[in-house]
């Protein structure tokens, strides 16, 4: 109350109180931890993370909603939106104006910045991981997860995603098969690299062969065979992944099932 000093003010919590809400805030934190995904979907599908990029600094809130193209009616929208993605660690922020009063309107007063995390979100970049993350955040990928207690109550193996869309994810729809093989290799493509750079000769040096089974469109054997050729580099995928995949002289595809047959190597890799 005003006029009394915060010792005054404070009434000590009951123990029993004070835990539970300390329950409560846990629970909260557990209930809204989605908002965390779906506002980083959102950043991605928005551009966020490349327009920061492109405009080559740090970014007032005011020059992000006119690169974006957003309606300057959603510029309170985006200040929200900013504020969750400052504290979930994809953006940084940091004061411009150490004089200004206005501490409600962060249009003038803030400048945000990329961070580590969302630097590998810029799609101009070689190692984005956007089609990973997108595709991962897709409906049909988290609609599974609001059915897993089904899934639990179910009579047999039947995964989640079968219970969700009454078929399994290797015989889904053409388009979201597309979307998972891109969403695959950009997160191989980025591990790979950094894999072979830093421990390519010690892992592949001595091979001369290798089978990525279950390698999707490649990615993983494209950067071994192209660092190693004298690797002979297969992969192995269903016959619906490696029917898409254009013949190639470094990377040899082979179609079937993991479970039946696995092409001769001397070492295989598999990576999920
Ligand atoms: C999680 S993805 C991993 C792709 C790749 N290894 C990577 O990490 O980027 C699993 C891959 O295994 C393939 N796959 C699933 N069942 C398989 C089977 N029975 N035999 C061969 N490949 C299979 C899928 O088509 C998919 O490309």
């Amino acid at each position: 109350m005003a006029g009394h000093d915060d010792d005054e003010n404070k009434q000590a919590l009951d123990g029993d109180d004070e835990s539970l809400l300390e329950a409560q805030s846990h629970l909260w934190n557990l209930t809204f931890g989605f908002i965390n995904s779906m506002s980083l979907k959102c950043a991605i599908q928005l551009g966020i993370p490349d327009v920061i990029h492109k405009h080559g600094q740090p970014i007032t809130l005011s020059q992000l909603i006119t690169s974006l193209n957003l309606p300057i009616s959603k510029t309170d929208w985006l200040r929200r939106l900013l504020r969750l993605l400052v504290h979930s660690g994809l953006l940084a922020k940091t004061i411009i104006n150490n004089n200004s009063s206005n501490y409600d309107n962060d249009d003038d007063y803030y400048l945000y910045h990329l961070t580590p995390t969302s630097s590998i979100l810029v799609k101009e970049k070689p190692n984005n991981v956007s089609p990973f993350v997108l595709t991962m955040l897709d409906s049909a990928l988290v609609s599974p997860w609001h059915v897993l207690s089904d899934a639990f109550k179910c009579n047999g193996v039947e995964p989640a995603f079968n219970v969700a869309h009454a078929t399994g994810l290797w015989e889904t729809s053409e388009e979201l098969n597309k979307d998972f093989n891109e969403a695959m290799a950009s997160d191989a493509k980025f591990l790979m690299d950094i894999v072979v750079s830093n421990w390519g000769d010690d892992v592949f040096g001595g091979l001369k062969s290798i089978v990525d089974v279950g390698g999707g469109s490649g990615a993983a054997a494209f950067i071994i065979a192209k660092r190693f050729p004298q690797i002979k580099c297969t992969v192995l995928d269903l016959p619906r992944v490696v029917a898409s995949m254009s013949k190639s002289e470094m990377v040899e595809f082979v179609q079937g099932d993991m479970f039946e047959f696995i092409p001769p190597a001397h070492a295989v890799l598999l990576k999920v």
